[in-house]
């Protein structure tokens, strides 16, 4: 089992202590309500490091939807026992007084990798992201930290914030875990009802299409993403929130396709709020 410890003090000796005897730290920051995707983070960070730890926290700050909060799944004795069978050291579940005993002053600023995707649509979302990840390397003081490629716009703000501000971590990628049909693991699926999970899967074939054309030699995004958009607004069940091909390191569009690119889209079914990315690359 792994130790569950709840306040920055007790990870700060766990952490300590480890750094003393020269054990690398390997770091997973999540959100809890654990599934494959998180497991492929966990077993990576187990593969390449002496000490893996795993932060379960919901983060307020990065929520700009109440009601989203409120219903993020917390399944914390799940979460521990998918942490225990891969092997994992130290749980750090803190209290959202304990990661911010008053609301904070200083926050992680983010430029212009976040105006567009997600981050047109979810105001302070990634100012909060980078301002919890920052606290969180902080206090694990991590060697490596894995981040899923699913969120392609958040890793490319974490590698943004380590560079920027000379944290000495090293940010891992790791591909996409998907269902049998392509939908892409995430802790929002659970409230999909039976109906909306079948419509779901049509982001990721849309995201396909766009990927064939594009390997196929197609180099005006603008007409790559229309027949994207055109296969998801068929869908009456689906309503679309973006569908972008930007470039992969700092997310800004892309008009002519000239190298690797990154087809990103959202789209709501029913209530819940879907996102998905691939890499894309011209022949
Ligand atoms: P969460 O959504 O719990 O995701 C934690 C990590 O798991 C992220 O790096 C995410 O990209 C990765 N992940 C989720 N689904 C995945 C999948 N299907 N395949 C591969 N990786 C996947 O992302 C967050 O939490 C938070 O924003 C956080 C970074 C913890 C900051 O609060």
């Amino acid at each position: 089992m792994p130790e569950v410890l709840t306040t920055i003090p007790a990870l700060r000796d766990r952490v300590g202590a480890a750094r003393l005897s020269g054990r690398s730290i390997g770091f997973v920051p999540t959100m809890g309500a654990l599934h494959a995707g998180h497991k492929r983070l966990i077993d990576l960070a187990r593969s390449e490091c002496d000490l893996v730890i795993v932060s379960i926290f919901v983060n307020p700050l990065q929520f700009d939807r109440q009601d989203d909060l409120e219903r993020y799944p917390r399944t914390l004795d799940a979460d521990v026992a998918l942490c225990s069978a891969s092997g994992v050291d130290v749980v750090f579940a803190p209290s959202s007084l304990e990661m911010y005993p008053s609301p904070p002053v200083c926050v992680v600023d983010v430029g212009r990798v976040a105006d567009h995707l997600c981050g047109r649509f979810r105001p302070g979302h990634f100012r909060g992201v980078a301002t919890v990840v920052m606290k969180l390397f902080e206090i694990t003081q991590p060697d490596r930290a894995y981040f899923g490629e699913k969120d392609a716009q958040q890793l490319a703000v974490i590698r943004h914030l380590v560079s920027d501000l000379n944290v000495p971590v090293e940010i891992v990628g790791v591909p996409t875990v998907r269902e049998a049909d392509g939908l892409a693991l995430s802790s929002r699926n659970q409230r999909l009802q039976p109906g909306e999970r079948r419509v779901a899967t049509v982001l990721y074939e849309a995201l396909k299409d766009a990927q064939a054309r594009i390997a196929a030699g197609e180099r005006e995004a603008a007409r790559v993403t229309a027949a994207a958009r055109e296969m998801i607004e068929r869908q009456p069940a689906v309503k679309l929130e973006y569908l972008e091909i930007v470039d992969p390191l700092d997310m800004q569009p892309v008009a002519r396709i000239d190298g690797p690119v990154v087809a990103a889209g959202a789209i709501w079914v029913g209530g819940v709020r879907l996102i998905d990315n691939v890499i894309c690359v011209p022949p």
